[in-house]
């Protein structure tokens, strides 16, 4: 496969297709190297820990924390680390996000290259250098931008990914190809290949493209990168408050989104069918089991929000994705009349 780059005022990301230890190999030009690994991961593949030096994290949301960050420092220092040390991530997005953050604080900024293992990781999570920990509840809410050197994307990490952590991933690519509509969109529509879990060369770079783009567009989230937050202001809330994946809540975020925007007049009721079809063909799920007054409850701790505004995502058209400024108490008020 062509490899791709990223090149911004934060960073160049290089990203590059192959097998990760020859290709890590290679771009770590003899640095001491560092695996954070997804302990999943490192027993899966246990050449991990047979070449490298490794601190084993377990992939789960509520260890995503300021603590296991002060945990890594521990490690980084047992480890004898120094500011030539490369740091490498592998594992999905949870330990994407935390080595990243890692790198960015700990002597001030470490190289970082990313090895993400499942498919959502290697669309979106590794892509663009947004990396940060959950804290006091709110997702992803400390954090810094900023690009590792590479990532590498090894799809043979693919074959042991369970089946609904590839859903997860078809989440995402699902994303990607409302915002972008076209060729992608059709591309990803039916894909009969896609649902029994195999992922093409072609979708795989299509949509890491499209978020390339969007993140070389506008590298600090000032205006057109809003739209990859397509579904993820209601998805947060419901991936942190009812447990369940980050693909499957953004799946319920992207049809809550569509039906909010049909409720403001955005979008047409054929526009929210046609992402109920596509979400459905995938199995994934398109409707919370909170209750619409705990989910409204959390809008107030959004990230996206400037002082009582929120940016909310709403979609026009397939291909047509817009942010607006909307009062939280306003859409509040709405979410409880439209999902009551
Ligand atoms: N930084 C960003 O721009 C960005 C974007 C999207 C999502 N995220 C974050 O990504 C996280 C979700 O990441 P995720 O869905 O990639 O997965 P994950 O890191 O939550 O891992 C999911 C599960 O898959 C297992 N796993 C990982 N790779 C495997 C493999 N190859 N074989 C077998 N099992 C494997 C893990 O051990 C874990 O049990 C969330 O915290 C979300 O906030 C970040």
């Amino acid at each position: 496969m062509e490899n791709l780059s990223l090149n911004i005022v934060t960073g160049r990301s290089e990203i590059i297709f192959g097998y990760y230890s020859e290709r890590l190999n290679f771009l770590s030009k003899n640095r001491k190297i560092i695996v954070i690994c997804d302990k999943n991961v490192n027993e899966l593949y246990s050449d991990i820990s047979k070449n490298y030096s490794v601190i084993n994290i377990t992939a789960l949301e509520s260890e995503k924390t300021i603590q296991i960050v002060e945990q890594i420092y521990i490690k980084l220092l047992e480890l004898k680390a120094d500011r030539s040390t490369l740091l490498v991530a592998i594992g999905g997005g949870i330990i994407c996000d935390i080595t990243g953050y890692v790198a960015a604080t700990f002597y001030r900024g470490l190289s970082v290259i990313l090895i993400p293992t499942t498919l959502l990781a290697m669309v979106d999570a590794s892509i663009g250098g947004k990396n940060g920990v959950n804290f006091n509840g709110n997702k992803n809410i400390v954090g810094v931008i900023r690009q590792p050197e590479a990532i590498i994307i090894d799809t043979t990490f693919l074959k042991t990914l369970p089946p609904e952590e590839f859903k997860n991933g078809i989440a995402e690519i699902i994303k990607h190809s409302i915002i972008s509509g076209g060729e992608f969109y059709n591309l990803i529509l039916n894909n009969a290949e896609l649902k029994s879990g195999i992922v093409s060369e072609n979708i795989l770079q299509s949509a890491i493209n499209i978020k390339i783009n969007i993140v070389a567009s506008d590298v600090n989230e000032k205006g057109l990168r809003k739209v990859l937050n397509f579904g993820h202001t209601l998805g947060h809330i419901i991936e942190l408050k009812q447990g369940i994946s980050h693909g499957k809540a953004i799946a319920i975020g992207m049809m809550m989104s569509a039906i909010i925007s049909a409720h403001f007049n955005k979008c047409s009721k054929k526009t929210v069918e046609e992402i109920y079809n596509l979400l459905t063909f995938y199995n994934l799920p398109v409707k919370s089991s909170l209750d619409i007054a705990e989910i409204v409850k959390y809008l107030n701790s959004d990230k996206k929000k400037d002082a009582e505004l929120l940016h909310f995502v709403f979609i026009k058209n397939i291909g047509e994705i817009m942010h607006e400024g909307i009062s939280i108490n306003f859409l509040q008020n709405e979410l409880l009349e439209i999902f009551k």
